[in-house]
């Protein structure tokens, strides 16, 4: 099944196994016209060297199509059912037994150059499907497409100005029954934060039934689905008719909910009642470039968030302690956390970085409330936006009985979308 021509390590470094024989192009007339050598060689005692290249560009290029794995790599991803169990596609080598100072022994590829085979010094021998291995390369910009093209879409920040040009309509029917509607949809909300879905019917289990179309609703204090509206006596916020200041959704959460969809099912005939809504990626980007002291204040400082309260007779007390701007270790933006109701009266910080931290504060949320973009929803539109990075709040209206304002909303989780998306993508090969 495989070639005879063997690499051994005693051999130099620079050696090379070529093995001539024709790859077969999916594209016939290539397939006609051009030969493949590929190539598999060890490097500097802990890598291997995978080379491919067309037999007309000479063969000495020697970084042509080249593609270098560590050996350990290589030997802990073995695809052979000792090592990996297909069915949950899942590693199973055992790692007791693990020699991360495994040498490779020979090295060959296959007759009809699609594979490469690896016999490896603890007497195990792997094989690697050169697709498998193309799709795996270190090289960085084959690792780039592939976080951006399928862990996660790279986020697009954006102004006021821009937010009709990058607020995607769809229609409810088309997401619930066409699987590259939903794709779209889902890819707007990864790359822009937010999205409009029109046309749904008036009905209370719109939320429910788009969140199963993806997964399923992520629960919080307030329950799965819960009601927007006017309520005396209300024991949240947001129940009142009042205007509502930009903010996130449940900061006071460690794993706080990823998207919010708010359907549209009766709204105020008064003035007022409009969503407001802003990126906040962006408006870290405004203050990292022209007051980055307040910004470092506001990725530093750790902030109390809190609710206290009741629903359906069930007290809660929520807190988390995080900045209002969350960075991970390359600088990128996690999460943003904004509330003035739900921001506690405890500040656990030391007291020297209370002031600088009410300045830096005012300076964002003045920011945001200039860049925030103002459009009324209709009965039957669906909001949907990432509460881990959009501000969203709601204008002042009047409430009484002949003028109701009635909103129907639940949270989804991003890695429940991100999964769909990925097998969405799997799906149609895009
Ligand atoms: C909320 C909220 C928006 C609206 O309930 O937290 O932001 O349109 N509501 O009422
Ligand atoms: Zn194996
Ligand atoms: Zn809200």
């Amino acid at each position: 099944m495989f070639s005879t021509v063997t690499l051994t390590l005693s051999l130099s470094i620079r050696s090379i196994i070529r093995a001539k024989r024709c790859f077969q192009h999916s594209n016939p007339v290539h397939a006609a016209m051009h030969k493949r050598l590929i190539s598999a060689f060890v490097q500097n005692d802990r890598y291997i060297i995978v080379r491919e290249e067309d037999d007309d560009d000479g063969g000495d290029d020697e970084n042509g199509n080249a593609m270098k794995f560590p050996d350990v790599w290589l030997r802990d991803n073995c695809r052979c059912p000792q090592c990996f169990h297909q069915s949950s596609q899942s590693r199973r080598i055992d790692w007791d037994k693990f020699d991360i100072k495994v040498k490779v022994q020979d090295i060959s590829t296959d007759k009809l150059e699609k594979s490469i085979k690896v016999k490896w010094s603890d007497q195990h021998s792997s094989t690697y499907d050169l697709e498998w291995l193309r799709e795996r390369d270190f090289n960085a910009t084959r690792r780039n497409k592939y976080l951006t093209e399928f862990y996660r879409p790279k986020p697009v920040h954006w102004q006021k100005s821009d937010f009709n040009k990058v607020t995607n309509v769809f229609k409810f029917d088309d997401v619930i029954n066409n699987d590259n509607e939903l794709k779209k949809w889902l890819e707007s909300l990864a790359v822009y934060g937010v999205a409009i879905i029109e046309e749904s019917p008036l009905q209370k289990d719109v939320v429910r039934r788009l969140a199963e179309r993806i997964g399923f609703i992520r629960k919080t204090t307030y329950g799965e689905e819960f009601i927007v509206q006017s309520k005396p006596g209300a024991k949240n916020y947001a129940y009142l008719s009042h205007p509502l200041p930009l903010h996130t959704d449940l900061p006071y959460y460690e794993y706080k909910p990823s998207v919010n969809i708010l359907h549209c099912m009766v709204q105020s005939v008064s003035k007022g009642g409009s969503n407001t809504l802003v990126d906040a990626f962006y408006i870290a980007d405004q203050m990292k470039l022209n007051y980055p002291n307040h910004f470092k204040v506001l990725t530093e400082t750790i902030v109390d968030w809190n609710d206290i309260g009741s629903e359906d007779g069930k007290s809660f007390h929520n807190i988390w302690r995080s900045p209002v701007i969350c960075l991970d270790k390359e600088g990128n933006y996690t999460r943003i956390n904004h509330s003035i109701p739900q921001r506690d009266s405890h500040f656990s910080t030391d007291i020297e970085n209370v002031i600088p931290w009410y300045e830096a504060y005012s300076k964002f949320v003045q920011l945001a409330r200039e860049e925030a973009a103002e459009f009324k929803t209709k009965p039957g539109d669906v909001l949907t936006f990432n509460n881990i990075r959009l501000l969203h709040g709601r204008t002042g209206y009047d409430d009484t009985e002949e003028n109701i304002r009635y909103v129907v909303g639940a949270y989804l989780d991003w890695d429940i979308i991100y999964s769909k998306l990925r097998i969405l993508k799997s799906k149609s090969g895009c």
